[in-house]
């Protein structure tokens, strides 16, 4: 017989990827949405800590276990910004375009254009557990100055893989799925609920 699991968010596109690996250890994922569980705040430094706070904030509302993620673009030359303020680059209200511009301006005087994609995946048991289970995930690329690509979302048509020689934007969402930080986060912390 399946668990529910509380995913800490309403993005299609993580329920649809988090359900299928999660399915195959009896763990069926429902977004926080359903059960009427508002976005939990942010506020932390870390990544770590603002998927621990929104995990603790989604068992709490609903008395189920629950799954956090969070994630972000850190580029080397900038310090590792955006990273956790990776979605709200630009400021208020949140664009992907408007990141996409300021992150190519910033780094416009600087020769060194790597950077790498972070995620961080934190399980709970319930609201106080004191032991959750972590898992993250790091993808490495480079900012390029023009996008290509129509895939992905976010920084994706920027987020080059020399290897490849494509954008993230270029790769289909299996292919994504099976190198990105948010996928190897996903396999890793399933080995450890196992
Ligand atoms: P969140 O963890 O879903 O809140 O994502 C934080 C932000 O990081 C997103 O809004 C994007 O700007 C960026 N980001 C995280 N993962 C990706 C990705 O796979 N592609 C592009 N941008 C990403």
């Amino acid at each position: 017989m399946s668990r529910t699991l509380v995913l800490a968010s309403n993005n299609a596109g993580k329920l649809k990827e988090f359900s299928q690996l999660l399915a195959q250890i009896d763990f069926e994922v429902r977004p926080q949405g359903e059960f009427g569980v508002p976005e939990a705040e942010e506020p932390y430094l870390t990544f770590v800590e603002n998927a621990l706070a929104k995990a603790r904030h989604a068992a709490r509302l609903t008395g189920l276990p629950a799954l956090a993620d969070d994630s972000g673009v850190c580029v080397n030359a900038l310090g590792g910004v955006p990273g956790v303020l990776s979605a709200r680059y630009a400021g208020e209200p949140k664009s992907d375009a408007a990141n996409n511009r300021k992150l190519v301006a910033d780094l416009a005087s600087h020769a060194d254009k790597s950077a790498y994609y972070y995620c961080v995946l934190v399980f709970v048991r319930h609201a106080d557990d004191p032991q959750p289970v972590i898992a993250d995930g790091r993808w490495n690329g480079l900012i390029i100055n023009a996008p290509r690509g129509a895939g992905g979302f976010g920084y994706d048509p920027y987020f080059l893989l020399p290897e490849q020689n494509k954008t993230a934007a270029e790769f289909s969402a299996e292919e994504k799925n099976a190198v990105s930080h948010r996928g190897q986060a996903l396999r890793a912390l399933v080995e450890k609920l196992r």
